[in-house]
């Protein structure tokens, strides 16, 4: 039985803009934000405090947070590697923050330059620091179907990440395939591992659109009872650090699929649809998704 209600985390401006060339004008990331704010989303990603160098496109997440319209009722959250970053995303207000690391021992040195090992103390200290501030943890691991290094990775491995971040206190995990490369198939034996252990309303699933199977990786997960999951308007994203790693689902195309099937979202079509075409204009290039590629031939 499929679940009657959805929660959809935007991830656009973290996800979709760390993964442009170009570097996007604050007050432009800020006007898409407060455009995305009155879309009906409950929950935006608005940016990174990792290394400007190591993500120079998000090095102004300080301002962008600082300046954006908060509306009531939706979560301001923003991806934090290390201690640093917690000190400068609490500096800014943030509602919540993510933490992040990966399934896989290839892409989590690349990424954030430690063995898997070294990631986990470095995440425990960042927890315990949130919580005494009363900010909620939600946590990231990345190639849950395969590794752009390391090739395919077992569901067990995931397991094992999972449970240290949940044993940490982070509230939700998020499974990434990071480059892409999932099918149904592989969904469904990673969620039957982690389904035995944790329930599904505490995972949520991240999706890039690479090869097109993430639309099918909703439906599978939606079947299996999660009702949670990471979407980029336009279709925008990827991470520098897993080459070839292309967008996150479009959240428009996702919506899109989750209302005709009467799974509610909260969120307007029109809004979204027009936020979208706001960044296109200032990326420059013609984003990707179905809904957007609709409303041009109409
Ligand atoms: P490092 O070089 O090993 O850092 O980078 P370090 O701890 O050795 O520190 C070196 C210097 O950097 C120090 O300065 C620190 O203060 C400074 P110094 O003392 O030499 O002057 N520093 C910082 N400055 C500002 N903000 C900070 C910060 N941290 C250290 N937060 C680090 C380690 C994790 C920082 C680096 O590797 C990094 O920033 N990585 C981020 C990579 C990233 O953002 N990747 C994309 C996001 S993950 C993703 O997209 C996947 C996801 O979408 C899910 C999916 O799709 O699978 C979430
Ligand atoms: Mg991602």
């Amino acid at each position: 039985k499929l679940p009657t209600k959805v929660t959809i985390k935007e991830v656009g401006p973290r996800d979709g803009l760390q993964n442009e060339s170009k570097f996007i004008d604050t007050k432009d990331k800020i006007e898409w934000i407060n455009r995305l704010s009155k879309t009906g989303l409950s929950y935006i990603e608005v940016s990174s405090f990792v290394h400007p160098k190591w993500i120079p496109q998000l090095a102004d997440s300080e301002e962008v947070l600082k300046s954006i319209q908060k509306k009531p009722g939706v979560t301001y959250a923003a991806l934090v590697p290390n201690i640093r970053g917690l000190e400068r995303a609490l500096n800014c207000q943030v509602d919540e923050i993510s933490v992040f690391m990966s399934a896989s021992e290839g892409h989590n040195k690349q990424n954030i330059n430690k063995t898997i090992d070294e990631t986990f103390p470095v995440l425990k200290e960042v927890v315990d620091e949130a919580k005494k501030a009363n900010v909620k943890v939600r946590g990231y691991v990345s190639t849950v179907i395969a590794c752009p290094y390391d090739g395919l990775v077992a569901p067990k491995q995931v397991l094992k990440v999972a449970d240290r971040l949940f044993d940490m206190g982070v509230y939700e995990v998020s499974l990434g395939d990071t480059i892409g490369v999932g099918v149904p198939t592989q969904v469904e034996s990673l969620l039957e591992t982690l389904l035995k252990h944790f329930p599904p309303n505490l995972l949520a699933m991240h999706f890039h659109d690479t090869r097109g199977t993430a639309l099918a990786n909703v439906l599978k997960s939606l079947e299996m009872g999660i009702t949670t999951f990471d979407s980029s308007t336009g279709g925008l994203g990827g991470c520098p650090y897993a080459k070839g790693a292309s967008g996150n689902v479009a959240t428009e195309d996702l919506n899109y699929m989750l209302s005709a099937m009467h799974i509610e979202t909260g969120i307007n079509p029109e809004a979204l649809i027009d936020s979208a075409f706001f960044m296109e204009e200032k990326i420059g290039k013609i984003l990707i998704s179905k809904q957007m590629e609709i409303a041009r031939n109409e």
